[in-house]
């Protein structure tokens, strides 16, 4: 395959963490890497990681999910943290603000399934949008939230993105095997 050709078909994926003590170095990012993880372990298809670690100022959440979308080209773009109660608690704010397009149900069903778990999974108030040709989907800044809420939603995720007009992503069956009600 030549460079071309395989950039065509690499997917980007951005990894936003938003966290302002892992921005100034306090404590090594652990959430990014658990999603990059989940998505290894999860799709087949050739794809590259866009990763970035920003502090919880809504000007720069909204910078940085603006560049991914519409200057790395990202198909999706997950962010972690940043999506609870707090005065600093911001993501969601600036998820909504660059999206011209909500997807509610990715929230809805997060929170759900989270519920089972913690009984705080209602003050987080993750959700999804598109911007342009990119989703962007919100979790929680904690590993285990994020394994709970990837499970939950990621096999709704390659259809949307095929809707979109990305190549499909192929996922692992024995993961998180995706329904393809508009696959040819
Ligand atoms: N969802 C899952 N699956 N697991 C969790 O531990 N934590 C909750 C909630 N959702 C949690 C969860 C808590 S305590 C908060 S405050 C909110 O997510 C917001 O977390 P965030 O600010 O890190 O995004």
């Amino acid at each position: 395959m030549n460079e071309t050709s395989e950039q065509a078909t690499t997917a980007r994926i951005g990894v936003l963490t938003v966290s302002d003590r892992a921005s100034r170095g306090e404590y090594q990012d652990t959430n990014g890497p658990a999603i990059q993880s989940y998505l290894r372990g999860t799709l087949t298809s050739p794809w590259e990681p866009v990763t970035r670690v920003i502090p919880d100022v809504r000007p720069q959440v909204e910078a940085a999910l603006r560049k991914m979308a519409d200057m790395d080209g990202c198909c999706l773009v997950i962010t972690n943290g940043g999506t609870g109660p707090a005065i600093r608690d911001v993501t969601v704010d600036a998820t909504l603000a660059v999206c011209n397009k909500l997807l509610p149900g990715f929230g809805e069903v997060m929170r759900a399934v989270s519920l089972r778990s913690v009984p705080t999974a209602i003050l987080s108030r993750q959700t999804a949008g598109i911007r342009g040709r990119t989703l962007v989907v919100n979790l929680p800044g904690s590993p285990k939230a994020i394994d709970e809420c990837l499970d939950a939603v990621f096999a709704a995720i390659p259809d949307c993105l095929a809707l979109m007009g990305w190549p499909r992503l192929e996922t692992n069956t024995s993961r998180g095997k995706a329904y393809e009600p508009h696959a040819s």
